[in-house]
């Protein structure tokens, strides 16, 4: 069986002020198909699993509603809470337990519930291709995408030798940089041999449990415990807050020598900013708006508005992105949106 995980609960501070700290990205509707990011994530691994009630999601206590509430085909059971977000590699293990004691021999399936993909048939060819390698070889098998420019924001992964071939064939991974800085981003890039992380994992659950129990024996050791204290004390609930904050990244697939890439290609973006917003509209070099504006000698501007009758007028102006919220405008530069992240800090330790 294929099981597949989406992860859900990270607070997407970079599209500050759009989303909240109670409305992060992955909750918003960025397009005009009508569904979530979350939704069109769950629809599309729905189709691919048999049904929605194959879907599992792990997500934070204070996401609970808002996550049954968009997937009410979804049952409650499949939603797995961590009491805290201790990012994602504390979720991966903790879901990847609850896994095994359904379904040891099941292939899992990790997800990012923030992506936008454009062709969900190459999507679904990459992620069957995939299943069949992990549970065929073993491997942590990741999705490779071809970068398009030194992003700093994601992880490189090298291809070697060839594991599997095939239409979209396998290859080990002989190296995985997690977010270079932009200099070593530009070397990888031009090296020819990385793919992007797509942040999407398959594997056989014993196989990841495997890799964390060697790996990260401390976070294996204290989640397993309490798992099987179930809600007694020091159960989940008082555990968690204790595991060490680090992502899947950092914590397994830098480490490991068993992991795989299968380089596909299927219209990806992890819309990890406001600029995601023009490669979304299209409007690459042009003005790209969400609501009304008037824009006089203005070049390449990113203008949102959330509210129905604002307009939004610019003057002279080149680069920007301006959104505007019932609660908040926000005006920056093109090229410092990644700072939005420190503004949010900020309002976090000064609201
Ligand atoms: N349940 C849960 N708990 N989910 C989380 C948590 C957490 O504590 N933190 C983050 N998430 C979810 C986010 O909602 C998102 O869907 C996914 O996990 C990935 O987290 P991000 O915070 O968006 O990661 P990233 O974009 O910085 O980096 C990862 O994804 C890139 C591709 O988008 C890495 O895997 C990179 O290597 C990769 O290139
Ligand atoms: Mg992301």
């Amino acid at each position: 069986v294929f099981l597949p995980v989406i992860l859900a609960g990270g607070s997407g501070e970079r599209f500050w002020p759009l989303s909240r700290r109670h409305r992060p990205k992955q909750f918003l509707t960025l397009d005009e198909t009508g569904r979530s990011l979350l939704q069109a994530t769950s629809d599309r691994l729905s189709v691919l699993s048999g049904s929605p009630e194959q879907v599992m999601v792990v997500t934070g206590g204070e996401y609970r509603t808002q996550v049954l509430e968009q997937l009410p085909d979804m049952p409650v059971e499949n939603l797995i809470v961590e009491p805290v977000a201790r990012d994602t590699a504390p979720a991966v293990l903790y879901a990847a337990l609850r896994v095994a004691q359904e379904a040891p021999e099941a292939v899992m399936g990790v997800f990012p519930a923030d992506h936008r993909i454009t062709n969900p048939g190459a999507f679904g060819r990459a992620v069957r291709r995939a299943i069949e390698v992990a549970d065929s070889t073993g491997q942590l098998v990741t999705l490779g995408i071809t970068p398009t420019f030194p992003a700093t924001g994601y992880g490189y992964i090298q291809r070697g030798e060839l594991l599997q071939d095939g239409e979209l064939p396998a290859y080990r991974v002989s190296r995985f940089t997690e977010k270079p800085d932009a200099e070593t981003a530009r070397t990888l890039v031009a090296d020819g041999r990385y793919t992007w992380n797509s942040g999407m994992f398959l594997w056989r659950v014993g196989a990841i449990l495997d890799a964390f129990r060697q790996y990260q024996p401390e976070m294996y050791a204290q989640l397993s415990e309490a798992l099987a204290r179930g809600r007694s004390p020091g159960g989940i609930r008082a555990v968690f807050p204790q595991v060490q904050k680090i992502s899947i990244d950092y914590a397994i697939l830098e480490k490991s020598d068993q992991v795989a890439v299968i380089p596909a290609e299927f219209g990806w973006d992890d819309l990890g900013d406001w600029n995601a917003l023009e490669r979304l509209l299209k409007g690459e070099g042009q003005n790209v708006s969400v609501g009304r504006h008037v824009s006089l000698d203005t070049g390449g501007a990113i203008l949102y508005t959330t509210r129905g009758d604002d307009l939004i007028a610019t003057i002279g102006l080149e680069d920007v992105v301006v959104v505007r919220t019932d609660e908040v405008t926000l005006v920056v530069r093109k090229d410092r949106t990644q700072d939005i992240k420190k503004v949010v800090q900020q309002l976090k330790a000064h609201p």
